[in-house]
């Protein structure tokens, strides 16, 4: 049970600080945003190699952007041990899946809330992990998405019938309230901006959330 904490909820003028607040993580969840896939923009290639830099702990970044098969092996390349590209944007997801393993990243596969998961069941064996978007992409903050459970339930027991180690993430309106429906339906990495950033103490909430998780662990 991994908590990849968002720094999209924390102070963008002192990221170094920000990362080294959420060091007993299992990642640093990274969203990058090109004002094209998603209606936003974050950051980009330099702004993630400079923290890949001073980081205490590995890179999960969180590619919201428009063809993905060109710019999403660079931040493998970088140094992020995992690269999370949106099968809709991608034109070769499997090829651009190869390439990130190449290029020594974990791969992963994200769906949208109106993205079914059964097209690309297939993609299993070139892949280390699928998220499970739980609001739409593009903003902190929202409201969690409980009607995506059942496909969190879903890319589990394909996982199982695959085997190996395929790790299943949500992304969006994770909190102590949530995770451990989460959890429940089969998720293992979960990711949680608001949660984390907006608490007293982020170090505090992401043991908490993993307690939880682990309390829920899916059978
Ligand atoms: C949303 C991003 C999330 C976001 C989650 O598009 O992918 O990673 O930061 O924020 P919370 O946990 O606040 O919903
Ligand atoms: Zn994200």
């Amino acid at each position: 049970m991994q908590i990849s904490p968002s720094i999209l909820s924390a102070d963008f003028a002192n990221l170094e600080a920000e990362l080294k607040r959420i060091a007993n993580a299992d990642w640093a969840h990274v969203d990058v945003m090109d004002g094209h896939f998603v209606p936003n923009l974050t950051l980009g290639l330099p702004v993630v190699e400079a923290l890949l830099k001073v980081s205490p702990i590995p890179l999960d970044a969180h590619l919201m952007i428009d063809d993905p098969d060109r710019w999403a092996p660079s931040y493998a390349e970088a140094g992020c041990r995992s690269v999370t590209f949106h099968v809709e944007a991608a034109t070769n997801p499997r090829r651009l899946a190869r390439d990130l393993r190449a290029a020594g990243a974990r791969a992963a596969m994200a769906l949208k809330p109106g993205t079914e998961f059964a097209p690309y069941e297939e993609l299993l064996p070139d892949l280390d992990m699928v998220l499970v978007m739980t609001v739409e992409p593009g903003f902190g903050g929202q409201s969690f998405m409980a009607d995506q459970l059942g496909k969190v339930r879903q890319v589990r027991e394909a996982v199982r019938r695959h085997g190996g180690e395929i790790w299943v993430q949500v992304d969006g309106g994770v909190s102590a309230e949530t995770i451990e429906r989460c959890a429940d339906a089969g998720a293992d990495v979960f990711v949680a901006g608001s949660a984390v950033y907006g608490a007293p103490a982020a170090a505090e909430a992401i043991d908490e959330l993993r307690a939880l998780a682990r309390r829920h662990r899916h059978p």
